[in-house]
């Protein structure tokens, strides 16, 4: 079956984006090359207990990629993603990136499950925070610091969040995965219980992943450049 024909706006589609979705945006991936991960080691920053133990340095990592983030702009693959939600008359995207970009392109049905970058949290009560300006971390009413309200090693994605996304796969018909190397839980699961139920999977990455087992279409090469060349798919 080619792809035309499995397009159809009354399929109801999940898209399941990594960070290669915002490559070339410019944003370091995490274990590509020149992956992000590749400097720093997880354990040092992106952990509760690292936190804990020097919350600044933290912080100031964030406000890094922060930088880094707020200079980017969302690319083709964005942008055609936010089509699609317009197209597909049942549409979820489920995201493992925190850089917001896919709200900057238009996407609203949107399950960010790794958090948000832009968003942060009291680190003791939880109470949620925008958007904070502020080279040292801040505290909360509480006497809790703030923290970035994203999903750290060892934490536990939202309830809500993860139940949603398992669902919304299990329905899907059509299920795209783009830019990720399938290698975290729980996201590397959803393409799996996607294809249980029958639905018809498609993979865009510039490699391949232990998810190309399963898809029924793989396609190589840059997520901006092959979305830009499905735009006309989803008028
Ligand atoms: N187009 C398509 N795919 C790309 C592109 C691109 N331009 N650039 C890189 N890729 C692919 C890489 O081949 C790789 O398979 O994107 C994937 C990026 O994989 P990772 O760096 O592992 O990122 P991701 O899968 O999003 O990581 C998942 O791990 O560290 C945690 O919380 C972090 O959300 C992240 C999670």
């Amino acid at each position: 079956m080619n792809l035309k024909e499995t397009i159809k706006k009354d399929k109801k589609c999940v898209v399941l984006t990594g960070s290669g979705v915002s490559a070339e945006s410019g944003i370091p991936t995490f274990r590509g090359e020149k992956g992000l991960w590749k400097e720093y080691r997880p354990e040092e920053l992106a952990t509760p207990q690292a936190f804990t133990r020097n919350p600044p340095l933290v912080w100031k990592w964030y406000n890094w990629r922060r930088g880094i983030i707020g200079k980017a702009e969302p690319n083709p693959a964005h942008y055609v993603i936010s089509d699609m939600e317009n197209f597909f008359t049942d549409f979820i995207l489920i995201t493992q990136n925190i850089d917001g970009l896919h709200r900057k392109a238009g996407n609203k049905k949107i399950l960010e499950l790794h958090g948000n970058i832009w968003e942060n949290k009291c680190f003791n009560c939880e109470k949620k925070f925008g958007e904070i300006d502020s080279l040292e971390p801040q505290k909360c009413e509480c006497g809790g610091y703030i923290r970035p309200n994203v999903v750290w090693f060892g934490e536990s994605l939202d309830r809500e969040v993860l139940e949603t996304a398992f669902l919304k796969s299990k329905e899907a018909e059509i299920c795209f995965v783009l830019g990720t190397s399938g290698l975290v839980q729980p996201a590397a699961s959803l393409p799996y219980v996607a294809k249980e139920n029958g639905a018809y999977i498609i993979e865009i990455n510039l490699e391949r992943t232990p998810i190309s087992s399963i898809v029924d279409e793989f396609i190589p090469g840059k997520a901006g450049k092959v979305m830009e060349g499905m735009k006309k798919l989803f008028v």
